[in-house]
């Protein structure tokens, strides 16, 4: 295997090799070629070359005929790759290079003016903050557009009875609009938090150079502006080694898809036979292909599925960056696919999530009879008590708990004891009582700000649509 071990025969690298006499081991060529994976940053790398090149202009660092000649040529490898016509070369490294040495070639002596005052440390900064910049506009986009599907289907159900859970036991009644805003007030606080992300992290590190800054008379506000950013980073050490801000988009991320989990998770409990609380239509269900009878939820279980993996993506670059010396490293470069494989994924996520809230059928009869059951309204049943009866709740647990024994043991629900069965335990117990025992009159009772009362519920949703802006 002399080729694993040796260069071979073969060019050094023009865009770095002038000291070099031969080409990179093949190894090394291949470990560390990135282009198959960041020329996704061909967008960002060229609109960051223009701002460049016309700052250099401006400055009076290049000539303006050398700039317009760079921008020319950099629109049109925009166009050659947007038609797939570009080719990607593994053997100039990553996207940067490979833009760079075809601009070279194309407009010549120009081309090699571009990279004066710049490194591809502040330039691959740069671009990364622009592509998780993107990112983090879509993903709040995109949850606004799930926010709206949950408060439709919210807005449907507001007085839907279902059980409500903890422990995944029945606890107390609830209505399907109240369970399904609490999402709605999740994704609102993940907006919220690609929101503060992006405040954060707007800011350009271009210019930084290598990490020291640069001994040109560049303008780096010129190029912040133009980029979009509030200002440019203040120290240039820091803006080429620190890559918190696709720490802070893996977690937003991580924590979003831990959300969407939940809601999945759910989807799959509810519309399985035991549970039938909904059903999703031919468009969101697969089959199987051994089982006829199969209508499975994988959409909801992929996104499930998903979450793990995007936190994985997390710990991978939380793992990267922990104890690298300042300023760039070659390690920085893993910083990548986690960044890509969580901004498509999150994306595709959130719109699926929106496409099955939009989908599902519910089962309101079955929903309201599985709220109905397993005592449900056993909390209904002690709140009288300490109401009307001036009974401690502690000791209104207590009486309660015995008489959920007393049902359970002859297999009926509360409200199915007689009065004296009840008054045998609770001689204080009147007639009237039962009629805090029905769900419907359970959830209704529930007004207490942030309750799941109908009435509250429906203010609720008006207050989200405004709040929300959806
Ligand atoms: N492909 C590299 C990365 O993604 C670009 C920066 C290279 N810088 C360097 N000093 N070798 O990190």
């Amino acid at each position: 295997m002399a080729d694993s071990k040796k260069s071979k025969a073969g060019k050094a690298n023009p865009m770095w090799g002038g000291q070099f006499s031969i080409a990179p081991a093949e190894l090394l060529a291949k470990i560390n070629a990135s282009v198959a994976f960041d020329k996704r940053l061909y967008r960002q790398d060229i609109r960051g070359s223009i701002a460049h090149a016309n700052m250099l202009a401006r400055q009076g660092i290049i000539s303006r005929g050398d700039a317009r000649a760079i921008v020319a040529g950099l629109q049109d490898i925009l166009k050659d790759i947007e038609a797939e016509r570009f080719i990607f070369s593994d053997a100039l490294e990553d996207v940067h290079m490979n833009i760079e040495s075809v601009l070279k070639n194309r407009i010549g002596e120009a081309g090699g003016r571009l990279h004066t005052a710049r490194s591809r440390n502040d330039q691959v900064a740069t671009d990364l903050r622009l592509y998780v910049r993107d990112a983090l506009d879509a993903l709040a986009a995109a949850l606004a557009g799930l926010q709206a599907a949950l408060l439709k289907r919210a807005s449907e159900h507001a007085a839907t009875i279902m059980p409500g859970f903890t422990h995944l036991q029945a606890a107390q009644p609830v209505t399907l609009g109240h369970h399904l805003l609490a999402y709605v007030e999740m994704f609102g606080r993940d907006r919220a938090r690609a929101r503060d992300a992006r405040s954060r992290m707007n800011e350009s590190p271009l210019g930084a150079a290598a990490l020291a800054g640069t001994s040109f008379p560049i303008d780096r506000h010129f190029t912040a502006k133009e980029l979009g950013f509030d200002a440019p980073m203040r120290n240039s050490i820091d803006a080429v080694s620190d890559r918190d801000f696709a720490l802070e988009f893996l977690a937003l991320a991580a924590i979003c898809a831990v959300h969407m989990s939940r809601l999945a998770e759910e989807f799959v409990l509810w519309s399985s036979a035991p549970f039938s609380f909904i059903r999703f239509s031919d468009s969101w269900s697969t089959g199987s292909s051994i089982m006829p009878q199969k209508r499975n939820p994988d959409a909801a279980e992929l996104v499930r599925g998903k979450a793990g993996r995007m936190s994985g993506n997390l710990m991978a670059l939380l793992a990267v960056m922990k104890s690298l010396p300042l300023a760039y490293n070659k390690d920085m470069q893993e910083d990548k696919e986690p960044v890509f494989d969580s901004a498509e994924n999150i994306l595709l996520c959130v719109r699926a999530m929106a496409g099955m809230a939009d989908d599902f059928n519910v089962a309101k009869e079955r929903m309201a009879r599985a709220a109905g059951e397993a005592y449900a309204n056993a909390t209904d049943l002690a709140d009288w008590l300490t109401r009307e009866l001036d009974m401690p709740f502690r000791k209104a647990h207590h009486v309660t708990a015995r008489l959920v024994a007393l049902a359970a043991k002859q297999e009926k629900r509360l409200e199915a004891l007689t009065l004296t069965e009840m008054q045998s335990i609770e001689p204080g117990i009147r007639k009237e009582m039962f009629s805090v025992l029905a769900a419907a009159d359970s959830v209704k009772s529930r007004r207490s700000f942030g309750g799941t009362a109908p009435d509250n519920v429906k203010k609720a949703i008006v207050e989200a649509k405004k709040r929300f802006g959806v």
